[in-house]
């Protein structure tokens, strides 16, 4: 059993990284193996089918299509950006149906998000769950939200509510 933890920004500073760590640190403590995947590894450009004809699919989606298949569970920690997903974790997740082989297929996938917002990146979940069902994954029904985020915010987040939300496609 292996968890592999994405996180939809590379800010030094983010938000959902530090949830994303969050994460990891309560699933590990369970004796969960997880693979913090650095959110750098998802930069990839813009899909343009000229590019994609011209060079091939970028190296690092091969690697974090590898990283998927490895996993047993998949966690995404998604920012919100204008009620929406981020183009960064939009665009790596398109670049992996490119691939010969579509790596989300019948994978259990589960949503997490922080926001400053009091709506704690519910909207950028809900597009999610809908891009990861087009993906032929399986999406948790419980969602882990951190409304009105902070360092501190997501440090007070009820462990058993992380344990619980991790259970789910156990
Ligand atoms: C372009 C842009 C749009 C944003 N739109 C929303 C939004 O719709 N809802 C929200 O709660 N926060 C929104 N925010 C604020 C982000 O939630 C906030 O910057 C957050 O810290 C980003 O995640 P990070 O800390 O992991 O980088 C937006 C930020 C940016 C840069």
């Amino acid at each position: 059993m292996s968890v592999l933890i994405l996180a939809g920004s590379s800010r030094t500073e983010s938000l959902n990284r530090k949830l994303q760590q969050r994460i990891a640190d309560v699933a590990e403590a369970d004796g969960r193996a997880c693979y913090v995947y650095a959110a750098e590894e998802l930069d990839a450009p813009i899909y343009n089918g000229d590019d994609e004809q011209e060079n091939g699919v970028p190296s690092n989606t091969q690697k974090l299509a590898t990283a998927i298949s490895d996993a047993t569970k998949i966690v995404i920690v998604t920012p919100e950006y204008n009620s929406s997903i981020p183009a960064l974790l939009k665009n790596a997740i398109d670049w992996t149906t490119r691939l010969e082989q579509n790596p989300w297929v019948g994978k259990n996938v589960l949503l997490a998000g922080a926001s400053p917002g009091r709506l704690g990146a519910m909207r950028a979940m809900t597009h999610l769950m809908v891009v990861m069902g087009a993906v032929q994954s399986w999406v948790a029904p419980m969602f882990l939200s951190c409304p009105q985020a902070s360092a501190q915010a997501i440090n007070n987040l009820d462990e058993e509510q992380i344990r619980a939300f991790l259970r789910q496609g156990d």
